[in-house]
């Protein structure tokens, strides 16, 4: 399946390019404040789209209430992701949008969040002299300052980058929530330097969350009705947090095995794992517990050994097809998906011809491929050229997206037959005659409905069609 979603490297996504940008949340009742309104929308990442939860308690905290009407509102914010420049083009066109209504309703204020308000910083505010409000990832806390500020005509930039930031005291306000799946980080930055991402310097250094306050969270949300939780982070697998008091070190594997032991109805899934990291002692946690979902975004971004050293991912296509057998073996049923990128720098025909064969040996469920995209500032602007002929890249794209559209029909077809446990999440786009809901897998699955069932239910249900996106079956 292709999906231009920007996904973490470190973290990744499963937010369908439907929703990018959607507005998100779910609305106060109409009426009910006399107070300030906010809108916002979001980009890129699951990450961003799990800040911007964050970002709306903070602001409901200072006495804002949502709306999804950006003509209503006396705040725009904008959740921007710079993982791609076509991420970025996309943040300024909606900037332009965002001027219109300012135009009919003086006095709006406009704020640009994320990766891109970090990489630009004060910039922005020349360039775009649209935006009253620049916020990097680990300054949420100052947004009500910020638009105090703004109200009194100071436009505003805060982009300091924290080594301590985890914003593990704020419970985030469910945006757009179907009341059944939501987002927890547990940890933010990311310190590998691949030389192609621009996030370790839009989102700075790794650390890791509290995990009592992990668990106090996924617990709130099975109590709310909740059934699954995805743990988030650019590298969940170098989780690590130590208990001041006792010292005790937590890792990866004992964090997913806390969250699991929350309910056995509540599923647990995470994202993004770096093959350099994921360990066997995460894969037997995997296998020991019904409730984490046997589902790894495993990133390969190239099949070629000089090119991912170029990449300075720190593994080789032999490590990673190891990390690949392992998962198999000790998770038999177990989905991977990967991005990949076709193009990067130097990049040759017969290496790009790996990356072709690495994809039909991990028998990816499904992957998000994107063409290599220089960013300023990372290792490979600086260092190496970007030499790949754009149509080259493209063309090498094509060809990867059409080989991984046949192994997900493949793999989807492998599944005619079998009968999955279902969560259910909601109606399917389609038809409100059936529901859709996801197996451990990953995998979509649509369904007619039957009495009594409704979203946050388990079914079991039997797949009957396969397309190389979804699944279709019935309850057995
Ligand atoms: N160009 C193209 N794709 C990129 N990604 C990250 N940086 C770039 C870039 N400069 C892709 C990687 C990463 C995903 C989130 O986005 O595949 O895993
Ligand atoms: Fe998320 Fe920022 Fe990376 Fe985009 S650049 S995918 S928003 S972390």
């Amino acid at each position: 399946m292709y999906n231009q979603n920007p996904t973490l490297e470190g973290i990744n996504k499963t937010i369908d390019e439907s929703k990018q940008g959607e507005v998100f949340f779910q609305e106060k009742e109409a009426g009910a404040t006399d107070g300030k309104r906010f809108y916002i929308e979001s980009y890129g990442c699951q990450m961003n789209f799990s800040d911007s939860e964050i970002v709306a308690s903070i602001l409901g905290e200072a006495g804002f209430a949502p709306t999804r009407n950006m003509e209503e509102s006396d705040l725009i914010l904008i959740n921007t992701c710079s993982i791609r420049e076509k991420a970025e083009e996309t943040v300024r066109k909606r900037l332009r949008v965002f001027d219109k209504v300012k135009g009919n309703r003086p006095g709006t204020l406009v704020g640009v969040l994320g990766c891109m308000a970090e990489r630009l910083k004060e910039k922005f505010l020349d360039e775009e002299k649209l935006v009253d409000m620049v916020i990097g990832p680990d300054a949420y806390r100052d947004l009500p300052g910020l638009v105090a500020g703004a109200e009194e005509g100071e436009k505003g930039v805060n982009v300091f980058l924290s080594r301590e930031e985890t914003y593990a005291d704020i419970s985030p306000l469910r945006l757009d929530s179907n009341g059944v799946s939501a987002f927890i980080s547990i940890m933010r930055g990311c310190d590998n330097m691949c030389s192609f991402c621009v996030v370790p310097f839009t989102r700075g250094r790794e650390r890791s969350r509290d995990c009592f306050s992990v668990v106090a969270e996924a617990t709130d949300l099975y109590n709310k009705g909740y059934r699954e939780v995805t743990l988030l982070g650019q590298n969940v697998d170098s989780y690590k947090w130590e208990n001041p008091e006792t010292g005790n070190k937590v890792n990866f594997a004992n964090l997913l095995e806390m969250v699991a032991q929350v309910h056995p109805d509540l599923r647990v899934r995470f994202s993004t794992s770096h093959p350099k990291d994921i360990t066997d002692e995460v894969l037997h946690t995997m296998a020991k517990y019904e409730n984490i979902c046997n589902y790894i975004h495993l990133p390969v971004q190239s099949g070629n050994s000089r090119v991912l050293d170029l990449m300075n991912r720190t593994y080789t296509r032999e490590w990673y097809m190891e990390r690949v057998e392992a998962i198999y073996r000790i998770i038999p049923d177990c989905a991977i998906s990967s991005d990949i990128i076709a193009g990067f720098c130097t990049e040759t025909e017969e290496e790009h011809q790996d990356t072709l064969s690495i994809i039909e040996f991990s028998n990816y469920s499904m992957s998000y491929m994107f063409f290599y995209s220089e960013r300023p500032g990372t290792l490979a602007a600086r260092k190496l050229e970007d030499d790949v002929p754009q149509e080259v890249k493209k063309r090498r794209l094509q060809e990867i997206i059409r080989l991984q559209n046949q192994v997900s029909f493949k793999h989807n077809q492998k599944d005619i037959g079998k009968t999955f446990k279902v969560l259910i999440e909601g109606d399917s786009k389609r038809s409100d005659q059936d529901f859709k809901g996801r197996n451990s897998q990953n995998k979509m699955i649509v369904f007619p409905k039957k009495e009594g069932l409704k979203p946050g239910d388990y079914t079991m249900v039997k797949v009957l069609d396969a397309t190389s996106a979804t699944l279709k079956g019935e309850i057995v």
